[in-house]
């Protein structure tokens, strides 16, 4: 199969399962994608990853622009070379966390002027150089170059801002050499239905090899976020991977996926995991919290997690009090085999046509009652 080719294999209802080929092998979608900020997943060994059913690492542009630097990464290997993780990556383009971390200083049509938030140095970023740094870190997926507007914006700024980045999205493909690269469109308009539609509408005349839901989970509503994915999914192809950036909480994942939504990523399930906290089919646990010092369990029955088959959760309960590094290891390690499983179990279930019994069964473990 060609690299980029996306074939649906399965569909329940407006779910799917998937098969994305890429330079370093092929992916099963519905997927979650973990978040390794600067090239690593905080803690967890490439092994480690492959063993709990990581397919695809995303990477930040941003973080790896300010440090170590592209050229370094390319001079190694690219992040292939230089990461140890010999699967498929992604980065995103930094657009989204020059907002978030850095403090930016301009935004005009050229691009943003922002201050690093390590060093205070001025830094300038355009889709041109979004793209050239996202090529020199290799990627096998790279994001254009976007505006995620902060929530709430007025329909007058997401409007001039989705138009703009429809101008930077032409810039990043204008700007891609490498053909060894996947480069996905993302589409904004915040929680504006309108200008949610006419964003993905343009964002699809580009015919990009995959489409991303972009300026959603960033303090909107539930009731607010779902209406735009469902919308979005309406609008765009079958035949090309959805990706819903930002999203890990189980719940969201069931829903969007049900909604015809084939990729994920969060730093949720790890930053949590450092926090102290489990993921579990009843909800979150706090190991932090006294009720689990004497609790014998394992954090989830049935987890084949590696935390899960050796240890308690008192166990685990102690790392977290102790603040031994071990035990943010171990919560990352079995939040992200969670998510995992989630997704491999929602890929069965629809491959059996019957994601809807798959969701309800969630919903009635998650929140005591079918929904
Ligand atoms: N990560 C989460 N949301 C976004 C977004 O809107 N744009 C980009 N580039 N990254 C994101
Ligand atoms: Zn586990």
């Amino acid at each position: 199969m060609e690299p980029f080719a996306f074939q649906v294999l399965a569909r329940s209802g407006r779910a799917r399962v998937g098969r994305l080929h890429t330079p370093h092998g092929p992916v099963e979608t519905p997927l979650f994608m973990p978040v390794g900020t600067q090239g690593s997943v905080k803690g967890l060994l490439p092994k480690d990853l492959r063993e709990i059913g990581s397919q695809v690492l995303l990477a930040n542009t941003y973080h790896l622009l300010l440090r170590p630097g592209p050229e370094r990464v390319r001079a190694l290997g690219g992040l292939h070379g230089f990461a140890g993780w010999r699967g498929p990556w992604l980065t995103d383009s930094a657009g989204f966390q020059v907002m978030s971390l850095g403090h930016l200083r301009r935004i005009d049509e050229e691009g943003v002027v922002f201050q690093s938030h390590l060093d205070g140095s001025l830094i300038r970023l355009t889709p041109e150089r979004s793209i050239a740094i996202q090529e020199a870190l290799g990627a096998d997926f790279i994001m254009a170059f976007d505006e995620c507007p902060p929530y709430p914006s007025s329909p007058e700024y997401l409007k001039a801002s989705l138009e703009r980045t429809l101008r930077w999205l032409e810039r990043s493909l204008k700007a891609k050499t490498r053909s060894d690269q996947a480069l996905f469109g993302i589409a904004q308009g915040g929680t504006d239905p309108g200008l949610r539609a006419l964003s993905t509408r343009e964002t699809l005349r580009f015919d990009l090899p995959g489409y991303a839901l972009g300026g959603l989970a960033v303090g909107e509503s539930k009731e607010e976020m779902f209406p735009m994915v469902a919308l979005s999914t309406e609008i765009l192809p079958e035949g090309k991977p959805r990706y819903l950036m930002g999203v890990g909480h189980p719940e969201d994942l069931v829903a969007a996926m049900g909604l015809g939504v084939d990729l994920f990523d969060s730093v949720y399930p790890t930053r949590t995991g450092r926090f102290g906290s489990a993921l579990t089919p009843e909800g979150r646990i706090n190991l932090k919290n006294a009720r689990f010092l004497e609790d014998p369990r394992p954090l989830e029955e049935g987890c084949d997690c590696y935390a899960c088959q050796t240890y308690s959760r008192a166990y685990l309960a102690h790392l977290v009090r102790a603040g031994e590094m071990l035990g943010g290891i171990l919560l990352s390690l079995h939040n992200l085999r969670h998510l995992h499983r989630l997704t491999e179990g929602a890929r069965a279930a629809i491959r059996r046509g019957a994601y809807g019994a798959f969701a309800r069964a969630f919903a009635e473990r998650r929140f005591g009652r079918a929904v």
